[in-house]
């Protein structure tokens, strides 16, 4: 029909007026309600930022407080619910889990769908989804279940819940703690990406706040999305075993028959650099040095950028590392395994997806219901099987 405007990747159509993200692709800026992502990642911490990303401003004490609170309060699973976990196969994807198990959350509160409940349930949800990340990979190696301890932060009661075992005293290690804040800030909110879409494609047709993240994880665990961050790694690990050859890597990714690309490079709407990326480089040098950490990892990464910003393949299509290319080696870092890496960008972006869950409720907005240009068969006669 002539009506309608192809634009296939939604390259430059606006799905809606959103005032949480800020988002300059040529400049390299990104602003969370106006705050520059590099004062929030020196200065806040994941809590607030999800607070400011949910509510529009920065939390006076009091709400911060009530907040943390709400976190705490909220963090265990129903018991029930840890049986779900024995049925999954070991070697299970934990972004499988991880979206099962959140659409699964919505059958233990079916009578809290009403407005009145929507920050319950958003605080449910930053609550729990630490919880059920960490049973996933608790069961996925076999030991007991860590139930979380109210006297810890967020961060902290998620590395607790990880890593802590009931044979021995485990003590977080305050270094970690603060990276993780630091990248989980980093990954909080992307205005229109396509998992944030998708949770506001399946909130427009007013299924629940549940339903809709878990399709949200379903959408950000492919390869071009936070799936990009295990494939990084992947990839690093692979340069490393196939002796460092950059020069070869960066080949194989210009060339168009191959199907290889460079994980962790590209941005559809960065154009300069990924202004996360740059944090996230100097937080690796800096977190594996005060942890005593030599990752050859990082060195080949570094390396592979380098060698890649200096190819015109890469140059001229303005392809630069995105916020994937060096989070995983701070993951590794942690000692979270690399298939957990998506299901930490899933707990970090949460807080971006339920805002923009959140506005679109707020708004009473019209189902998303994009059109299509039709390129099919024109009307035919159906066919009897004995003559086709
Ligand atoms: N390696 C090699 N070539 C690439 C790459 C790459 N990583 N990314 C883009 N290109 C080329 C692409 O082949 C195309 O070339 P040409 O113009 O000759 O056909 C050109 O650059 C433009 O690429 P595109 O696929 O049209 O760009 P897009 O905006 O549709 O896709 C992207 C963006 C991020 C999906 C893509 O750059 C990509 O696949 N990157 C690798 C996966 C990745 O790192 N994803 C994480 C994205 S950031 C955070 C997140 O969402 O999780």
């Amino acid at each position: 029909s002539a009506a309608i405007t192809l634009d296939p990747g939604f390259t430059s159509t606006g799905a809606c007026e959103s005032k949480i993200c800020f988002i300059d692709g040529e400049k390299g800026i990104l602003r969370y309600r106006g705050y520059p992502i590099e004062q929030l990642a020196e200065k806040s911490d994941f809590v607030e930022v999800a607070w400011l990303l949910l509510y529009g401003e920065l939390p006076n004490a009091d709400q911060l407080k009530k907040f943390r609170g709400q976190l705490t309060y909220h963090s265990m699973i129903h018991e029930d619910m840890k049986k779900f976990f024995e049925g999954f196969p070991n070697n299970a994807h934990p972004m499988a889990i991880l979206s099962a198990m959140v659409a699964s959350l919505s059958t233990y509160y079916p009578e809290s769908e009403t407005e009145e409940h929507h920050d319950e349930n958003i605080a449910r949800l930053i609550a729990k989804v630490r919880t059920l990340a960490t049973y996933a990979y608790k069961k996925s190696i076999g030991q007991p279940l860590t139930y979380p301890q109210n006297k810890l932060r967020y961060a902290e009661n998620f590395l607790h819940m990880m890593f802590a075992v009931p044979c021995e005293e485990y003590t977080v290690n305050p270094i970690m703690a603060k990276a993780l804040n630091m990248l989980l800030i980093l990954h909080a909110d992307h205005e229109q990406n396509c998992s944030t879409s998708t949770v506001r494609m399946v909130g427009s047709s007013r299924a629940n706040i549940f339903a809709s993240i878990s399709a949200g994880i379903c959408a950000l665990w492919g390869p071009l999305h936070g799936g990009a961050n295990q494939a990084v790694l992947e990839m690093l690990e692979m340069i490393e075993n196939d002796g460092g050859d950059y020069k070869k890597w960066v080949q194989k990714a210009k060339d168009k028959d191959d199907g290889f690309r460079l994980m962790g490079f590209g941005h559809r709407v960065y154009k300069n650099f990924d202004p996360r990326a740059t944090i996230l480089r100097k937080m690796c040098e800096e977190v594996l040095a005060e942890l005593h950490i030599d990752d050859p990892l990082l060195q080949i990464a570094e390396n592979l950028e380098k060698v890649a910003l200096e190819d015109e393949y890469f140059v001229s299509r303005k392809l630069y590392p995105n916020v994937d290319f060096y989070s995983g080696i701070l993951y590794r870092a942690m000692g979270i395994p690399t298939n957990m890496f998506t299901v930490m960008f899933s707990i970090g972006r949460l807080p971006g997806w339920l805002a923009h869950w959140k506005e679109l409720r707020d708004e009473d907005s019209r189902i998303y219901r994009p059109r299509q240009v039709y390129t099919g068969a024109t009307e035919r006669d159906y066919v009897p099987m004995e003559n086709r």
